[in-house]
């Protein structure tokens, strides 16, 4: 096999109580991408979408992953990446983890699967760092794995592929961008023991919810006590969508990733298009313009597209 197109999905980084180590992969949107070997020890980018993002390969992040993939092999040929990007960079459901998990995935297709999904991850961390200026996992984990994951160390590597009942996630995008290099620098460094007991008290209560399909303990656990109060402040109408996501049925949710969209989770797909609904109240009564997804969990990471 010469050439190979996958659909590489967004993602939502934290889940609110867990910071920089859960994450889970959404059904929509996707991003499209076209891997191809070519005779040349090199990566070559060619977006085919309105982004304009970087073709010089180790300043795009589906080009450092790539970069950092040719390092580890033995052989005289490169990859070609054509990327349609749907998932809007900036947005905070992972679409820099999208484009670096789905040439990774793609590449190792096209070399006969020589890597563990595991060190796609690694390989795709280092694209990861290339937009976000830190190396972290949480997007990219669920974005190879598919469904739930939990990041317990990026070094070395160790993640935790979590069971989850069914979820219907709604996401709102307001379109505003915040970078996560931004996001990241307003963050407090050192917290109080207090909040610290609280946030992993969360964290452990909301994987034992999830492996029980505890949908109430669910809801109990989606708390933050740490990095929500501060990112919060960036993303207009932030209480109002979590109060009326809640008001509409959703177990509850939190800034994704590192914002400005918002996501929340919900029992039934009934209840997730009540939240749309709830969502597109709150913001139709302004001036920002936004986007809304609504899809179950995807529980298989890229998947290889028609070829
Ligand atoms: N865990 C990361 C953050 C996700 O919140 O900064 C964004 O890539």
């Amino acid at each position: 096999m010469k050439e190979i197109r996958v659909s590489a999905p967004a993602t939502v980084a934290n889940v609110v109580c867990g910071f920089d180590c859960l994450g889970f992969a959404l059904s929509a949107p996707n991003d499209e991408m076209l891997v191809r070997l070519i005779d040349e020890k090199t990566v070559r980018i060619i977006n085919c979408d309105e982004y304009t993002l970087p073709t010089e390969p180790k300043k795009n992040v589906a080009g450092a992953a790539l970069l950092s993939m040719l390092r580890a092999i033995d052989e005289d040929f490169g990859f070609e990446v054509e990327i349609t990007k749907h998932i809007k960079p900036g947005s905070g459901i992972g679409s820099s983890s999208a484009s670096a998990a789905g040439a990774v995935v793609a590449a190792n297709h096209l070399l006969n699967q020589r890597f563990t999904k595991r060190e796609l991850v690694e390989f795709a961390m280092d694209g990861e760092v290339v937009a976000s200026g830190a190396r972290h996992a949480d997007n990219v984990a669920p974005c190879v794995f598919g469904g739930f994951t939990l990041v317990r160390s990026n070094h070395p590597l160790d993640i935790v592929e979590l069971e989850f009942p069914p979820l219907f996630v709604t996401v709102v995008h307001p379109q505003i961008e915040v970078k996560t290099s931004d996001a990241r620098e307003i963050l407090k460094q050192k917290i109080a023991l207090k909040d610290a007991v609280a946030q992993w008290s969360n964290v452990a209560a909301l994987v034992a919810g999830l492996q029980k399909g505890d949908y109430q303990l669910i809801a109990r656990s989606l708390e933050d006590r740490i990095i929500e109060p501060i990112r919060s402040i960036l993303i207009p109408k932030f209480d109002e969508i979590k109060r009326e996501s809640k008001a509409a049925g959703a177990l509850g949710g939190g800034i994704s990733g590192s914002g400005p969209s918002i996501f929340m989770l919900s029992e039934t797909e009934t209840t997730a298009r009540a939240v749309e609904n709830a969502m597109r109240d709150v913001y139709a009564a302004t001036e920002i313009e936004f986007n809304i997804y609504v899809s179950p969990i995807n529980a298989s990471g890229v998947t290889i597209a028609d070829n």
